[in-house]
C-alpha cells in the first residue's frame, strides 16, 4: 500500500469510527463527519461555532449515492455532467436520505467533490460526509493548509492535505436548489446562471445578500468571510495605503501596506481568503478589495467579497 492510500485509509477509519477529518476539496478544504452519527456531526458544530440550524453538505461519492439519498431522478442525467466538481445541489430527501440529519430540514444537500484525495476517502468509506468549510463561524473559509494545521490541529482527529494536482478554486461550491419550480442558485461560485442555464434554461438566483426575508438555504442569514479589519469594496484601488491596510486587485497602490496582485478572475477566488486571513494575521486595520472584472467569475466573487464586508 502506497504512502497515500495509508494516510486516505487511515482517515477514512477516524470517520467509520465517528472522528473529525480535515480534508481537501477543489474548492476549500471541508471538516467532516459521518453524516448518520448525530454526536459525531455535533462536533463539527461545536468546533466551529456553527449555528445549529445551519445543515452541512452531505459530501459523496458518486452519483449513484445521490440518487441512493436523495429525489434527484430527473436532474441526474444533467448532474451527471457537473458532478464530480464545485457545485452543490439540494433536493428532498429520498426514504434512505430521511435517516441523514440536515438541521431538521426535510431537504438533502449533495456534492461530489471533483478533489482526487476527497474522492478516494469517500470511496473509501462509502459514507455520506456532512461537511462544511474549514474555519471558525463567520470568518474567511480556510485555504491553505498551514492556517489549517494552526488553527485546527487539536481540535479534530485528522488532517488530510491534497496529495494530488487540483484545480484549487478557492471558493465554495454553486449552490442549487431544486425545491422549487424551477431550480435556484441559493450560492454563486465557480459556476454562475449564464453556464448554468444551458442545463436549466429556466434557472433564477436567489436573493444572496438578504437578511431579512426566509432564506431557501439558511446559511444564507448568517454573517459569512469576514476579517477582522473593515473591508471596503471599490471600483479603483487607492493610489497609496498606510502600513495598518490592505488592498487586493489588479493594480498595486504605493506605500507600505500589505498587497496582493491579480490579473484575473480565477486568480481573484484563489487568493480572496488567504488574504483575508492575512488581514488577521497581521491585525490590519483595512482592507480594500477591488471589484471582480466582469466575466462568469464575477456573481461568486461579488457574492464572497459582500458578505466580507458587512458587519
Ligand atoms: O465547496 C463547498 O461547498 C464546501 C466544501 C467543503 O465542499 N462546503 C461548504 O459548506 O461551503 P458550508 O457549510 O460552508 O456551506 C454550505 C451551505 C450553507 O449556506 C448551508 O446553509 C447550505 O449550504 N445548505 C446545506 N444543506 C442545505 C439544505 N438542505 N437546504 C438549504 N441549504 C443547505
Ligand atoms: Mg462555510
Amino acid at each position: 500500500m502506497s504512502d497515500i492510500s495509508k494516510k486516505i485509509s487511515e482517515a477514512s477509519q477516524v470517520l467509520i469510527k465517528g472522528g473529525v477529518v480535515i480534508f481537501p476539496t477543489e474548492t476549500v478544504y471541508g471538516i467532516g463527519a459521518n453524516a448518520f452519527q448525530r454526536d459525531a456531526v455535533e462536533k463539527i458544530y461545536r468546533i466551529k461555532g456553527r449555528p445549529s440550524d445551519n445543515p452541512l453538505i452531505i459530501h459523496l461519492a458518486d452519483i449513484q449515492q445521490i440518487q441512493n439519498y436523495a429525489s434527484a431522478e430527473e436532474h441526474l442525467d444533467r448532474l451527471q455532467d457537473l458532478m464530480p466538481g464545485p457545485v452543490t445541489a439540494i433536493f428532498p430527501k429520498s426514504e434512505a436520505g430521511k435517516e441523514i440529519d440536515t438541521a431538521n430540514l426535510q431537504s438533502i444537500a449533495v456534492r461530489i467533490p471533483a478533489s482526487k484525495t476527497a474522492l478516494a476517502l469517500l470511496q473509501e468509506c462509502r459514507l455520506p460526509i456532512g461537511a462544511p468549510s474549514v474555519n471558525l463561524s463567520g470568518k474567511p473559509s480556510l485555504t491553505r493548509i498551514e492556517d489549517i494545521e494552526l488553527e485546527f490541529a487539536n481540535k479534530v482527529d485528522c488532517i488530510l492535505p491534497e496529495f494530488y494536482k487540483n484545480d484549487n478554486i478557492g471558493i465554495e461550491s454553486t449552490v442549487i436548489s431544486f425545491l422549487e419550480e424551477k431550480p435556484v442558485i441559493v450560492r454563486p461560485g465557480f459556476y454562475d446562471r449564464t453556464f448554468l442555464q444551458k442545463y436549466w434554461p429556466e434557472i433564477i438566483y436567489s436573493d444572496f445578500s438578504s437578511r431579512s426575508h426566509a432564506p431557501i438555504s439558511p446559511g444564507q442569514k448568517y454573517r459569512h468571510y469576514a476579517p477582522e479589519c473593515d473591508v471596503v469594496i471599490t471600483n479603483v484601488l487607492p493610489d497609496i495605503i498606510s502600513e495598518s491596510e490592505a488592498s487586493l486587485g489588479f493594480s498595486i497602490p504605493a506605500g507600505k501596506g500589505y498587497k496582493i496582485f491579480i490579473s484575473n478572475n480565477r486568480e481573484y477566488m484563489q487568493k480572496l481568503y488567504a488574504f483575508l486571513v492575512d488581514c488577521d494575521k497581521l491585525k490590519l486595520k483595512k482592507a480594500y478589495l477591488q471589484k471582480p472584472l466582469e466575466d462568469g467569475f464575477s456573481a461568486g466573487i461579488l457574492d464572497r467579497i459582500q458578505k466580507a464586508s458587512q458587519r
